[in-house]
């Protein structure tokens, strides 16, 4: 297979993963995962959201967490910004990467971030400009890339456009993302094809979810397409809070260890992170979906495997 011998994995689980949760994680537990997954080598670690505390309860701590994570060097730690308002605090809180995000449907982005996706992209072009006076990185993120779970399926054509117009805007990378969990390699593909014919695909990052438990089979397909970035969250974390459906975002567990399986490399210490996810996963009481995470966990405890015993014959 030719595939890529080096991929950037660029982790979700604080902001996308946290952003589910209905009960409030305390800050202090928020900051100790960030440092955690920071220890264990992901070169991008999404931090939180400065979107209205009155759409999203559970990040309205967003500046208290940025201001104490310890942000080790040459590691990214961006985070959502929807308007004006989100970028000053964002500011305030000394960040050097935002996240501008939109989706390919229209129904999805009103729900979403309450904008039409022609709205949104007009809102962002003063955000983008003053980021940029700033010196500031900035990425874009497409949703529901792959179906919209009001509008089902999404043309093709409309997710280029919006990929076109976030570039237009000056993001250095642009993610697209499966929302709702319901691509299959065959479309992944197709898509990446049409990406690969407009846009340089080492600024396309891919963002699946696992619903459907599809997201391996994804990753593959993109990586085939010469996909290098790929969004993921600790465990398996998330979902989407305006995406009925969407369960966990693709584990950075499984995606680490199936990279890791085919020779490519990430910088990422699976170890460590695992270490990251059982931490969290204890303090805050929540069992993570993550497969690889139950397979490396249980061959470090050295689950005893219970034999097979005959099956005595059924009575005729
Ligand atoms: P709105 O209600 O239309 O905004 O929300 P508004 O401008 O009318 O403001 C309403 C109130 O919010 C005002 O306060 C504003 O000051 C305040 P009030 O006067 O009522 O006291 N406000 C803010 N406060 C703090 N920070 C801000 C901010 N903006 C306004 N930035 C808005 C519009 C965009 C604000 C809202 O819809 C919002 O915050 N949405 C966030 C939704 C969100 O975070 N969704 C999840 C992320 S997207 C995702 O997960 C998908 C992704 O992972 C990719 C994938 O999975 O495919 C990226
Ligand atoms: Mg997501």
């Amino acid at each position: 297979m030719d595939l890529p011998t080096t991929v950037t994995v660029y982790e979700v689980g604080a902001r996308d993963g946290f952003q589910n949760l209905a009960r409030f994680i305390p800050t202090a537990t928020k900051v100790d995962f960030i440092d955690a997954l920071s220890d264990a080598g992901l070169p991008a670690v999404e931090v939180t959201s400065f979107v209205s505390p009155k759409w999203v309860p559970q990040l309205s701590d967003a500046h208290e967490v940025m201001s104490r994570i310890h942000r080790l060097d040459g590691i990214r730690y961006p985070v959502l910004v929807p308007n004006e308002i989100g970028l000053d605090n964002a500011l305030r809180a000394g960040v050097e990467e935002i996240a501008l995000f939109t989706a390919a449907s229209e129904t999805f982005n009103r729900r979403n971030i309450n904008a039409t996706i022609a709205e949104s992209v007009e809102l962002f072009r003063s955000v983008a400009r003053r980021a940029r006076q700033r010196g500031l990185r900035i990425r874009g993120y497409v949703s529901t890339a792959f179906g919209c779970p009001y509008q089902g399926d999404v043309r093709i054509e409309d997710v280029v456009r919006v990929v076109d117009e976030l570039f237009e805007l000056g993001c250095m990378e642009v993610s697209v993302g499966d929302t709702i969990g319901v691509a299959d390699p065959a479309q992944v593909g197709e898509l990446i094809d049409r990406l690969g014919r407009r846009f340089d695909l080492s600024a396309i990052a891919l963002h699946l979810h696992d619903t459907y438990g599809r997201g391996l089979a994804n990753v593959l397909a993109g990586l085939q397409g010469g996909v290098t970035i790929f969004d993921s969250s600790a465990g398996g974390l998330g979902g989407c809070p305006y995406a009925r459906g969407a369960s966990g975002n693709l584990a950075t567990e499984d995606l680490v260890a199936m990279l890791h399986r085919l020779d490519i490399h990430t910088g990422v210490d699976l170890e460590r992170l695992i270490q990251a996810s059982v931490q969290l996963s204890e303090t805050i009481g929540l069992s993570l979906p993550s497969r690889a995470l139950a397979a490396l966990r249980a061959r470090r405890r050295r689950v005893p495997v219970t034999p097979m015993r005959p099956v005595p014959p059924t009575a005729a």
